[in-house]
């Protein structure tokens, strides 16, 4: 079996928002990045084609010419730097001054004409040495005697591509402390809005068999819990009364089984005291095969109690003919009933919707009942009675009227109406409680009347719904 790894929510969130910080800062820094590039070489262009054009003016005056003649010297530092280059040549000749202390090579870029105005489109981007890109611009002049010359200008970009590398660098360095802050903040977010969730689990923890009856606190929780809550707590009310039954139940067992037990004990013991005739073993071992019959019995019963699955039980329904099923439990009784000079009678028609074993379980009991409790040479009613919603099966007897007092607990497990009488009687007092769990288990409903010495069992079965 492959263990499932389990992801921390909280991290998984610190992760994505670092990230989603990182791109957009990111993105935003790279967009002003180009912004801040375009503006800066504008700037640079603009001061080229500056210098450009002062040159211009300067070299229409034929005196600069002739100075720049006699003393090239004079003009070798007017540059500045060591980043920018000068040139001023008749085309296809030596230069009359080149200016170029960095020793850059001089591209050859093609002249603007004398009477153009310079532009910022007449700047020409070169690669340059090292990525650092070079501008140059070049611009013909009318010198009189000298004919057409010259002047080319321009620049390594030295320092705009350091400006420019360290704002990239910030970006990204701004960008990454963003992020890093971000995954923090995350973090501690997403940790304390979990909070509510340990304390729940801390609570949960708590519960146990001893204190069903405490729920989860939803005092302070999040709107996102309740449901969660809730839902938890329905199960605990579940369980609490799923565990109080089952305590019910085995009390009750353990509390009828204690009396059958200690006069199997008591009547074993006092036999076995001295020696004694066969026929009175013969007859403790009779009355102890009956007791631990009757034990046997109530065994059976609970386990059937403990056992029916419901949604089995209501899975494999069916449409029985309530006429077959009243004659064939009248047919059943026939011979009980006639020990006590008991008549069956049969009657109804109809449709019952139910699991056909725990249907005859639940006559049978009934029918027992009705021999075992009912007068003599009296009659026992069997009806099927159809309704709009469903059918209606009654059992009904002559005998001593229950008192009413009693009526409302028969369907208890182990309740008998005078139970020094009965227990001697073989009787346990589950087979109603079976009645009624059958009942339940099909979505019915049961009922006991008693008047005038006739008690009457009615048990409704719901009509199978489409
Ligand atoms: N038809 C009836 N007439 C009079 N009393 C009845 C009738 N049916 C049930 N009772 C009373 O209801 C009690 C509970 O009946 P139930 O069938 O649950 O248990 P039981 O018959 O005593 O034992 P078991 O059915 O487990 O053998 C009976 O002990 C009896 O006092
Ligand atoms: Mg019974």
């Amino acid at each position: 079996m492959t263990r499932r790894r389990h992801y921390s929510l909280t991290l998984r969130l610190a992760v994505i928002f670092a990230l989603l910080a990182f791109a957009l800062l990111a993105t935003l820094g790279v967009a002003l990045y180009r912004e801040l590039e375009r503006e800066l070489i504008k700037r640079d262009d603009a001061a080229l084609i500056y210098r450009t054009d002062q040159l211009r003016n300067l070299l229409n005056d034929s005196n600069t010419l002739d100075l720049i003649k006699t003393k090239p010297e004079l003009f070798q530092n007017m540059l500045g730097n060591s980043e920018s280059v000068l040139s001023i040549a008749a085309p296809g000749q030596k230069p009359l001054l080149l200016v170029n202390p960095g020793n850059i090579e001089m591209p050859v870029v093609p002249a603007v004409a004398k009477d153009h105005a310079l532009g910022l489109a007449d700047v020409h981007h070169l690669p340059g040495v090292n990525d650092v890109p070079f501008a140059a611009v070049a611009a013909s002049i009318d010198s009189g005697d000298l004919g057409s010359l010259q002047v080319t200008t321009g620049r390594l970009m030295t320092e705009r591509t350091a400006m420019l590398a360290s704002y990239r660098l910030s970006v990204f360095i701004l960008a990454s402390i963003a992020a890093i802050i971000l995954a923090l903040v995350g973090y501690l977010l997403v940790h304390r809005g979990l909070l509510p969730l340990r304390r729940l689990a801390r609570h949960a923890q708590g519960i146990g068999v001893g204190n069903l009856a405490e729920r989860l606190d939803s005092h302070g929780a999040p709107k996102e819990l309740l449901p969660m809550i809730d839902a938890f707590n329905t199960m605990l009310e579940r369980l609490a009364r799923g565990f109080v039954q089952l305590g019910q139940v085995s009390t009750d067992m353990a509390h009828e089984l204690r009396t059958p037990i200690n006069n199997l004990l008591g009547e074993t013991q006092v036999a076995l005291q001295q020696s004694r005739s066969i026929e009175s073993y013969q007859q403790l071992l009779a009355s102890n095969v009956e007791e631990l019959e009757r034990l046997a019995r109530m065994l059976d019963n609970m386990l059937f109690l403990a056992r029916t699955d419901p949604a089995s039980a209501l899975r494999q329904r069916q449409e029985l003919s309530a006429a077959d099923e009243v004659e064939r439990i009248a047919d059943y009784f026939e011979g009980l009933a006639s020990d006590v000079e008991v008549s069956i009678r049969a009657e109804g028609e109809g449709v019952i919707w139910a699991e056909p074993m725990l249907l005859r379980r639940a006559l049978a009991n009934l029918c027992a009942n009705a021999i075992k409790y009912g007068a003599p040479r009296s009659e026992l009613l069997i009806q099927a009675v159809p309704q709009a919603e469903g059918i209606t099966l009654r059992v009904s007897n002559q005998g001593e009227t229950i008192a009413a007092e009693h009526l409302p607990r028969l369907f208890e497990r182990f309740y008998r109406v005078d139970e020094s009488r009965e227990r001697s009687a073989q009787s346990n007092g589950l087979g109603l409680s079976i009645v009624a769990t059958i009942m339940q288990l099909h979505n019915g409903r049961y009922s006991v009347s008693s008047e005038a010495g006739l008690t009457c069992f009615e048990l409704f079965f719901p009509r199978r719904d489409d």
